[in-house]
């Protein structure tokens, strides 16, 4: 290269990012790392186990080795990298692959119409973000995924907020949206004085109810069933909203903040945690991609800065807001009533 030229090797890593994204997520989906978690075998063992045809599973798991998500020994054995062994391993409690296996079957092909929805501005799901959801928890198996991989993105940031926010100053709660009850299960644990629950739609009860039996905190965490465009919001001394005003349009970020207000007891407070964009918007591309997400999903959602979530609960009544930084890539917005 000539001295004193750019050099185009971020062009280049990015511009083919695809092909190194989709390999991880093939493998997931193909539980490549779940059954090397048994056992080490060689690649003609694991493409059998796997499912493969021969021409492509050398690079396929060299790929996965040259990554850092394999290791081949000298007589040719395949095995898990630590992390993937601890992440992507279906038969692990830490398995965090059932978000990518979503993001493998839907959300991969999707990201290849974001040049349509960038010039129609339409949500390129085929259904509403409404719908969405309905249709997703028509189908036990595709309900499953959903839900672990709502665990698996906000496990993280649920342990920081247990661990972070004054709960010993408050004696209930209710997680709003809260699909299996990721963060109420991790608040309880912390802190035994508290007694709450999820509020999610009725098809989520199930999944709830199995969460937080194998928890053993049936006692203290209960399910409320309904849908938060019919009904108000149950009462608590602190509400939670996690990853849910994204999805919507800002009259519905609105109505949903006006209606946590409502259900805030006097004294209490609100907890908004997301995946906030940075307010320079240049520092970290991960909140404006998480937007770009919303483009392709839903019908008017998107991702915002601490700033403007603290506009917007202020408007809703809500006082002393103030941003703190999670585990992750979240945040939480903090509100008092
Ligand atoms: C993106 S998930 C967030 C799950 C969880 N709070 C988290 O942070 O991992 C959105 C949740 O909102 C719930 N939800 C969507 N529409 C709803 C509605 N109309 N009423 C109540 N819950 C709804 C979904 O069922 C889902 O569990």
């Amino acid at each position: 290269m000539l001295a004193g030229t750019p050099s185009p090797n971020r062009i280049l890593e990015i511009g083919c990012g695809f092909r190194a994204s989709k390999v991880l997520l093939s493998a997931i989906e193909l539980g490549v790392f779940t059954v090397l978690a048994e056992q080490s075998l060689d690649a003609a063992a694991l493409m059998r186990q796997t499912g493969l045809h021969e021409r492509g599973v050398r690079d396929f798991f060299d790929s996965l080795v040259a990554l850092g998500f394999l290791r081949r020994s000298e007589n040719g054995l395949y095995s898990n990298t630590p992390e993937a062994d601890f992440y992507l391993d279906r038969g692990k409690p830490t398995y965090i692959g059932a978000l990518f296996e979503q993001y493998s079957t839907i959300g991969y092909g999707l990201w290849n119409l974001l040049t349509q929805a960038l010039q129609t501005g339409l949500p390129q799901i085929g259904v509403a973000a409404e719908s969405h959801f309905a249709h997703t928890y028509a189908d036990p198996a595709r309900l499953r995924t959903f839900v672990k991989s709502m665990t698996a993105v906000s496990l993280r940031a649920a342990k920081s907020i247990a661990v972070q926010f004054p709960w010993r100053d408050y004696r209930t709660f209710i997680d709003i949206g809260t699909a299996e009850g990721c963060l109420p299960v991790e608040v309880a644990i912390a802190h035994p004085h508290l007694r709450g629950g999820g509020y999610d739609l009725p098809q989520l009860r199930d999944s709830f109810a199995a969460y937080i039996h194998e928890r053993g905190l049936s006692d203290r965490l209960h399910f409320h069933s309904g849908n938060f465009f019919e009904t108000t919001l149950p009462a608590a001394d602190v509400v939670v909203l996690g990853n849910i005003l994204h999805l919507w349009d800002l009259d519905t970020k609105r109505m949903l903040l006006g209606k946590a207000y409502d259900s805030v007891n006097e004294g209490g407070a609100l907890i908004v945690y997301e995946t906030l964009i940075p307010e320079d918007r240049r520092s970290n591309a991960v909140g404006m991609l998480a937007s770009l997400n919303m483009l392709l999903w839903t019908a008017g959602g998107f991702d915002f800065s601490g700033t403007d979530c603290a506009g917007w609960m202020r408007g809703a009544g809500f006082r002393e807001i103030r941003v703190e930084s999670l585990a992750a890539e979240e945040s939480m917005v903090i509100g008092k009533k």
